[in-house]
């Protein structure tokens, strides 16, 4: 299932505590891409070992549709990785799509994750290379080796930007993680959005943007995602059911967006097999073979998004 999630969007990342089976229960009814059943952060140290079989028990036996199913575990400069791995990953079976290692800190990390799953797969009878690695960066030296650990293992499907344990990594003076600060003139953290987008996508991965955490500000929300979709994120996380529906909208391209796609390519592919011309033009835009590629994305982004073209030419 590895490569049964790697292209499915991820437009809104649900977070789940592991430890409540109320929010367990829940989440798959919320219209998510995907969800995470968190073992870390969202997990008091004396529940951590006990939340383990409710995120196995959820897995198993609650209907989760067609979303990307991932487990968080705890990093590896704590006490919890190996076990989390060995018994989410023998007790949950197909259905788990990806584990997603915080804190990464280098490419060895996101290995000895890889040579645990081997193992585990290979005992248990999944395929090997079955579950997927989903890197989250949120410290100063992950930033920096953002390169080597998106081309570390084959597993690798998605990288991920975890903000607020990012700026306590860097020391910036900021209570609330992951949202705007009205004194910055600009977007604060462009640079590190920047730099995990080239990375992700030089290894043709999925790039995730991490939790906006003012739970109630919707609005505030969608204007602040604008600066990772702009750049061609494929989504973010979302902490309640009201921001993956907001998330679902934002990180798909409008219909008019997908309307003009289409009439690009047809418009392309006319001039191109029909006149043999190689750019040729659109309204009064030039288009050539680069907007055809620009187009694609649109498509396959909307298409993934469930968009149908509402015009035919
Ligand atoms: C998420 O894990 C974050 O630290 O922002
Ligand atoms: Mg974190």
């Amino acid at each position: 299932m590895s490569e049964r999630s790697r292209y499915l969007p991820r437009r809104s990342c649900l977070a789940t505590p592991g430890s409540s089976e109320k929010f367990l229960e829940k989440a798959p009814t919320v219209p998510a891409d995907m969800t995470f059943l968190d073992l870390e952060d969202a997990v008091a140290p004396n529940e951590k070992v006990a939340a383990r079989a409710k995120v196995v028990h959820a897995i198993k036996t609650l209907d989760w549709g067609d979303r990307v199913m991932c487990v968080r575990v705890n990093a590896w400069d704590t006490v919890w990785t190996y076990g989390d791995v060995i018994e989410v990953v023998s007790g949950a079976g197909e259905r788990l799509d990806e584990i997603m290692l915080p804190k990464v800190q280098d490419a060895a990390q996101v290995v000895a994750l890889d040579l645990l799953l081997t193992q585990i797969e290979k005992n248990v009878g999944l395929p090997v290379g079955h579950i997927g690695i989903e890197a989250q960066i949120e410290t100063a030296r992950g930033l920096i080796n953002v390169e080597e650990i998106c081309a570390a293992s084959p597993r690798m499907e998605t990288i991920v930007f975890g903000p607020a344990d990012f700026a306590a990594s860097i020391e910036m003076p900021v209570l609330t993680g992951g949202v705007a600060i009205p004194e910055y003139p600009g977007d604060h953290f462009n640079y590190v959005f920047s730099k995990i987008l080239m990375a992700g996508r030089a290894n043709g991965l999925q790039v995730i943007d991490g939790p906006f955490l003012k739970v109630r500000d919707l609005d505030e929300l969608r204007e602040f995602a604008q600066r990772t979709r702009v750049l061609g994120y494929d989504g973010k996380w979302a902490l309640t059911p009201d921001q993956a529906m907001v998330l679902n909208e934002v990180y798909s391209p409008t219909q008019e967006q997908f309307d003009k796609a289409w009439d690009i390519l047809d418009k392309y592919h006319q001039a191109t097999e029909g006149d043999h011309k190689g750019a040729v033009m659109y309204g009064d835009e030039m288009i050539d073979e680069a907007s055809a590629k620009m187009a694609n994305k649109f498509v396959d982004r909307g298409t993934r998004a469930g968009l149908t073209r509402s015009t035919e030419n």
